[in-house]
């Protein structure tokens, strides 16, 4: 059984306050992008639920891909199997990472995706993708959207999606660092950089619009990211990156996510090579990456 899954970038992402619970309130618009991590699952009758990862990509410094337990895939496993409630459930997994890690992109929450919908369909489970749901939102905010893919709003800490009207393929182009951020730190930052607390978060109507009408340029005006200064206050050197990407003419830029990946709209496949060219120069990005967007969520292959 080989599933593949997308990352995803947030074209907006309105920051809100911190919750009880410890998360923050997001409004967010997710894209999925034609860069997968693809995993290959096979039955285990011993009732052992294994991890193995296979990095296509540089890992950056002090980044390890968790084993074991640890790894958000066997954590994914295991709550199918409750949820089952089959607990001679076994299997391995087989991780072939393309994603960043520990990049802002979601490369582990687009693992856990793919196991729920990989195991789903090997244990014979039968679980519709409504009813994946909520195994997903308890894995993490990214994962229920990394089940539908396309664009979405992302509502609640991020877990909460609804579909959007929108049209238009858009090219991209990825600038990778070399050294990770973690998630948590970056939103620590953010409630430090913000004492006084913050509005509720919303998703730009402009953004919406030029989605609706497929307009990169425009959409390129309206890319928003609350988290940037939090992330540029960990990491001064992303603002160099962005200036770089800009300069060479892209028609928007931003950091993804919690960072430090830095995305780039480009307007075509020919312009996103222009681009990238500037961005290969620029000392702290480890990778530049070509890339397209809306792909569909986690699926069998
Ligand atoms: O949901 P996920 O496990 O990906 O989140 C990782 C960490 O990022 C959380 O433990 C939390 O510190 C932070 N986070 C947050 N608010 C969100 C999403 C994530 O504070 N909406």
């Amino acid at each position: 059984m080989t599933v593949r899954v997308p990352a995803k970038v947030n074209l907006s992402l309105g920051v809100g306050r911190a919750r009880p619970d410890g998360y923050h309130a997001l409004a967010t618009v997710y894209q999925a992008v034609d860069l997968h991590d693809e995993l290959r699952i096979t039955d285990r009758s011993d009732g052992e639920i294994a991890v193995t990862v296979h990095t296509e990509i540089d890992l950056p410094e002090g980044a390890a891909v968790p084993e074991g337990d640890d790894n958000i895939a066997v954590r994914a496993a295991k709550l199918l199997r409750d949820r089952l409630g089959r607990p001679e459930l076994g299997a391995d997994i087989a991780i072939r990472k393309v994603i960043p890690v520990a990049g802002g992109m979601a490369g582990g929450s687009a693992d856990a995706a793919a196991t729920l919908v990989g195991c789903n369909e090997l244990w014979g489970g039968g679980l519709t993708r409504p009813e994946l749901e909520p195994l997903a939102a308890e894995l993490g905010s990214d994962v229920p959207f990394l089940l539908h893919g396309g664009n979405a709003i992302g509502g609640g800490r991020g877990e909460t999606i609804s579909p959007i009207l929108a049209r238009g393929g858009y090219h991209w182009v990825f600038a990778t660092a070399a050294e990770g951020l973690s998630t948590a730190a970056v939103y620590a930052e953010f409630d430090r950089l913000n004492p006084n607390g913050v509005l509720e978060p919303e998703v730009p109507d402009a953004l919406l619009n030029a989605l609706r009408a497929g307009d990169a340029h425009l959409l390129g005006k309206t890319l928003t990211n609350d988290l940037t200064d939090a992330a540029l206050s960990l990491r001064p050197e992303l603002g160099d990156t962005l200036k770089v990407g800009l300069e060479a003419g892209a028609l928007g830029a931003l950091i993804s996510g919690s960072g430090p990946t830095t995305l780039f709209l480009v307007a075509s496949e020919e312009h996103g090579l222009d681009v990238s060219m500037a961005l290969a120069s620029v000392a702290s990005s480890a990778d530049v990456i070509q890339s397209r967007g809306p792909v569909t969520g986690a699926r069998l292959i």
